[in-house]
Parts: structure tokens; C-alpha cells; sequence
């Protein structure tokens, strides 16, 4: 990040001077992601939690401490928590099922208060959602108040920011709304497309969320934090129309399931159906500050929405998108183990390879283009109906796309595929979190030869049930002509341009 991408420098509040440590939980996920590097720049030591590949952040970010912890698993709070002054709590499992969510969501903020009473943490700030305390709450919203009444039970003094829907580039809700936008041409409005809302820049939540910890006076209190507009959720969209100067028809409709149309947005947008769905069933809930008590202590001017749509469009056009809603790691959390992990070899596996006169470095760099707006060289009709099966099937599907189009780390995600592995114009290694009956592996590789290189994609494909093996020996003859494409489509784009040898 350059200093230009920092936040809180605009921030009038300084910088705690006997501040010990400083805990980011949900560190790895949209908002913790911002967090970190802002704390770390106002030169307080963080400490920052990742359920697994603590490692692999710390190249991402290191001026932080990372530490593996589970919120569910009691014993790994312990260590993250010793000697810590100040705990953020952004911990949050929105794909998982409303039920499971609220279970694994209350369970882990009773495991951190627990573990924060054990440690002697001094003050907890969280970050949940708004909504009018006294009228029945959507399941997200009715467990993020809970979650805040857990936290407070405990000695530690909390302090509660509240806010509806956080727009920023990355964000899941802003991703929703230039989505639909972009792809469709008939919108239709359900009754509750008439909800209102008080949505608020990713910018002035970071602002928010250290400038509490700057006043002490903010400890053992709640607040909401909104931007200056309430808008409804059709004026949202129709805004966003407006900017990209595209002809839309809004049209009202009966029907209002909004299970239904969830899962009909998941089929064009970038964010998957669990994700709008658990965010869409708080849409008939007004989502307004109650309070504006934050101001008293930070005054500063807030975003309008239309600024943050367009600061967001921006970030996008310009390929800097720090943090992404797709960050955080997916629901089944077993679908993070790793190829090395694996208590067996993969049973199944293809390898294709090419010999070339091009550059490792050039192969690499085009290796690292795939997906996301460049597609995969080629067969990308296929690609995406394997994409579109999958959403089909509520998986993530390739419309998830890329974070960034010309950078790739350890973690992100490109299409239905994360990125397990990366070493410089050697490897990179893909994991598949596309709905299978099994666990995928994309990897490539590029060797030198001395005067020629050897780029190879291997395929693995591990699985214990008969509708897996099922689904490999299916999907075999199509592997075999997409993957041999897709290596010569590597090596054409790949540039200096040099001859290709033999293959
Ligand atoms: N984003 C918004 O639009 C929005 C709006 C209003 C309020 N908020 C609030 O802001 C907070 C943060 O939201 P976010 O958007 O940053 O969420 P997010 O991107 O989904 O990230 C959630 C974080 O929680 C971590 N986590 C989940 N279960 C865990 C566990 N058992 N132990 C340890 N870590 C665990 C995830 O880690 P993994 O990477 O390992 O999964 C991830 O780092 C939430 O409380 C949310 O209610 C967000």
C-alpha cells in the first residue's frame, strides 16, 4: 500500500502512546484486512489472527504479528490473547446457513470473551450491524446484536460500532449493487426494494473503528455509524445507474421470496447465493442510526454514497482493490486443507506439458493473468459453464473473478479457484472451492532446461466416494482438450514472444 492508500491519516485523533498490544481478530476478512496496515501505519505493534497460513499473511502484511487461531477452538485463543491491551472482535461466519452461522457466530464470541477475562484484555471494539433493537431482527442482524451482548458480559469494556451496509470497493454489498447494474437490463422491485437504508464508506468505518480506540472516552459504549444518506435499496441501484450511464428498467412485482431472489442474483453477480441471501433476509429491516452520539467525539464529514460508488469504481479502474468480501476463507472450512495435507496422495491426476524457448519469467507472468476478466486463454465457453453449473448447484461459481487483475497472492481467489501455493516463475498452485464430490488441484509449473523451459500443468483430483470417481472419468474428456489448451494459450501470451520447440 502507498501512503496515499491509508485512511486515517485524515484522522484528527493521534496515535495511543502506551498502547501495549493490539489483537485483530477477523484480520484475514474484509474490514480486518483494511484494519491491519492502518494500525500497523499509526505504529501500533498488531497482532493479527488467521485461522490457518498465519505465514502467508505475514508476507501479505508484515508490520502485524500473525498468529493461527480458532475462535471455535478455545485453547488457540489463549495464546493469541496474552498481552494484548485492545481486541477488535470482526469475527463473522456469513456463508455459512442462518442457523449455522448464529451458532458458530455466538459460540465463537463466548470463547473470546472467556479467553479475553483469562488474558486480563483490557477493551474489546466490535464491529456488528444496525438495526431498530426494538422490532424483531433478520437472523444476521438479531446475532450481531447478540454477539454484542456476549462481549459485554465479560470485564473487558466494549465498545460497539454499529453500521448497515458498508460500500468500498471489494465489498460484498457494493459488488451486489454494480452487478446487477451491469448485467441486467430489467430490474424488478419487490415490495421491499423500498426499505431504507444508511450505508457507509469503507473509508469512514476504518476511521471509525480506530479513531474509537484513540478516545478513551468511547470505552463501555455503543454507537452507530452510518454515512449522510438514507436511500432505499431502489435508489441505491438506481444511483449506481445513473454513474455508469446505463438504461435500466426498474418494474414493481407481487412476489417478494427473498430466498428467490437471492439465488437469482447469485447467478449474475460476483458474490455467492449464501452471502446475499443471509444479507438480503435483513432487507425489510430499516437499517438507519439510531444515534449519532459517534459524533461527538469524531466530527469528521462522512462519504455520501454516490462518492463512495464512485471512489470504489475507481479503486476498481485502477486495479487496487486491497481487501475483497472473498478474502475470508469458505464456509466448509475443510475445503482449505492443502494438496500436502492430504492423508493420501490424490487418487486421480493429468499432466500436460509443453517444452518452449520463452522465459520463465514471461511464462510465469502470463501463468498469473488466468481468470477473472482475461479468462483462461481458451475453451472460456466451458469455463464458464462449469461456472454457471456451479452456481446452479449454490457454489461460488467463476463469476467470483479476481481481486486484481495484474497481481496475485497466496489467498486470493481466481474464479472458482484459490490460489495454495505461488512461487515466483516456478509454481503456482491452485485449489479448487468449486462444489465437487472431491478435492481439486490445478498446478503449474515451469522448468528450466538450460536453453528451453518445461511449462506443465498437472491436474489432481482426490476423492473417496463412487459419485466423485463419477464425476472425474465425466468431466476426463473435456480436462484433456480445456488443459491442453490452456498451457499453449499460456505460452502464445506469454511475451517476449520466442518459438515453441515441440510439444
Ligand atoms: N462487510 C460489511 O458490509 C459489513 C457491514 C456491517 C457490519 N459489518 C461487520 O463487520 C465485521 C467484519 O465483517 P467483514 O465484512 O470483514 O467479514 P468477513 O470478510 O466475512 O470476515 C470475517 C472474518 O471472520 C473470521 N472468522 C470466521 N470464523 C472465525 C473463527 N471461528 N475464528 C477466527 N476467525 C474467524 C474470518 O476468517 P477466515 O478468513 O479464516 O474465514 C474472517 O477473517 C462483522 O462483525 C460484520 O457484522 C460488516
Amino acid at each position: 500500500m502507498d501512503k496515499n492508500d491509508f485512511f486515517c491519516t485524515e484522522l484528527a485523533t493521534s496515535p495511543l502512546k502506551d498502547q501495549g498490544i493490539i489483537l485483530v481478530s477477523g484480520a484475514t476478512g474484509y474490514i480486518g484486512g483494511r484494519l491491519v496496515p492502518e494500525l500497523v501505519n499509526r505504529g501500533y505493534r498488531v497482532r493479527a489472527i488467521a485461522r490457518a497460513d498465519a505465514l502467508s499473511y505475514q508476507a501479505k502484511w508484515p508490520g502485524a504479528e500473525w498468529v493461527e487461531a480458532d475462535a471455535l477452538i478455545p485453547e488457540t485463543l489463549d495464546r493469541a490473547m496474552a498481552d494484548v491491551d485492545t481486541a477488535y472482535y470482526l469475527i463473522h461466519s456469513l456463508m455459512l446457513s442462518a442457523r449455522r452461522f448464529e451458532e458458530a457466530d455466538l459460540q465463537a464470541a463466548v470463547n473470546f470473551r472467556l479467553a479475553a477475562e483469562k488474558q486480563k484484555v483490557k477493551r474489546i471494539i466490535y464491529l456488528g450491524g444496525l438495526g431498530d433493537s426494538c422490532t424483531p431482527l433478520s437472523p444476521h442482524l438479531h446475532c450481531r446484536t447478540l454477539v454484542a451482548q456476549e462481549l459485554a458480559k465479560g470485564p473487558a469494556q466494549l465498545t460497539s460500532l454499529r453500521a448497515a451496509i458498508i460500500i468500498g470497493s471489494g465489498s460484498a454489498s457494493y459488488e451486489i449493487i454494480a452487478g446487477l447494474v451491469k448485467k441486467l437490463r430489467l430490474i424488478p422491485m419487490p415490495r421491499w426494494a423500498r426499505t431504507r437504508c444508511q450505508p457507509i464508506a469503507v473509508r469512514d468505518v476504518i476511521k471509525y473503528l480506530v479513531g474509537v480506540l484513540e478516545i478513551r472516552e468511547t470505552t463501555g459504549r455503543s454507537f452507530d455509524i452510518g454515512g449522510p444518506d438514507i436511500l432505499t435499496y431502489e435508489e441505491m441501484l438506481k444511483i449506481q445507474k445513473k454513474l455508469i450511464g446505463k438504461r435500466i428498467l426498474f418494474f414493481p412485482v407481487f412476489y417478494s421470496n427473498t430466498g428467490f431472489y437471492a439465488y437469482i442474483a447469485s447467478l449474475v453477480v460476483s458474490v455467492p447465493a449464501p452471502i446475499i441471501r443471509n444479507l438480503i433476509k435483513s432487507i425489510h429491516h430499516e437499517v438507519i442510526c439510531q444515534n449519532s452520539d459517534i459524533k461527538k467525539y469524531l466530527p469528521f464529514p462522512t462519504i455520501p454514497y454516490k462518492e463512495a460508488l464512485l471512489r470504489a469504481l475507481s479503486r476498481e479502474e485502477q486495479d487496487k482493490i486491497h481487501t475483497r468480501w472473498s478474502d475470508a476463507y469458505p464456509p466448509a472450512f475443510e475445503l482449505a486443507i492443502k494438496l500436502h495435507q492430504l492423508s493420501e496422495p490424490p487418487q486421480f491426476s493429468n499432466y500436460y506439458a509443453l517444452e518452449t524457448l520463452k522465459e520463465a519469467e514471461a511464462l510465469f507472468k502470463s501463468v498469473c493473468q488466468i481468470g477473472g476478466k482475461t479468462g483462461w486463454f481458451h475453451s472460456n465457453f466451458l469455463w464458464r459453464m462449469r461456472g454457471l453449473l456451479d452456481r446452479l448447484l449454490m457454489g461460488i461459481g467463476t463469476t467470483r473473478g479476481r481481486r486484481s487483475n495484474t497481481s496475485l497472492h497466496i489467498n486470493d481467489v481466481i474464479d472458482f479457484w484459490r490460489v495454495e501455493d505461488l512461487v515466483p516463475d516456478r509454481k503456482l498452485l491452485l485449489r479448487a472451492e468449486m462444489k465437487l464430490p472431491g478435492k481439486a488441484w490445478l498446478e503449474f509449473a515451469i522448468q528450466d532446461r538450460g536453453a528451453s523451459r518445461l511449462l506443465s500443468l498437472k491436474a489432481y483430483y482426490y476423492t473417496r466416494s463412487i459419485l466423485g470417481k463419477i464425476n472425474w472419468y465425466f468431466f476426463l474428456p473435456f480436462h484433456i482438450f480445456i488443459f491442453r489448451d490452456l498451457i499453449l494459450g499460456i505460452e502464445e501470451k506469454s511475451r517476449p514472444k520466442g518459438r515453441t520447440k515441440k510439444k
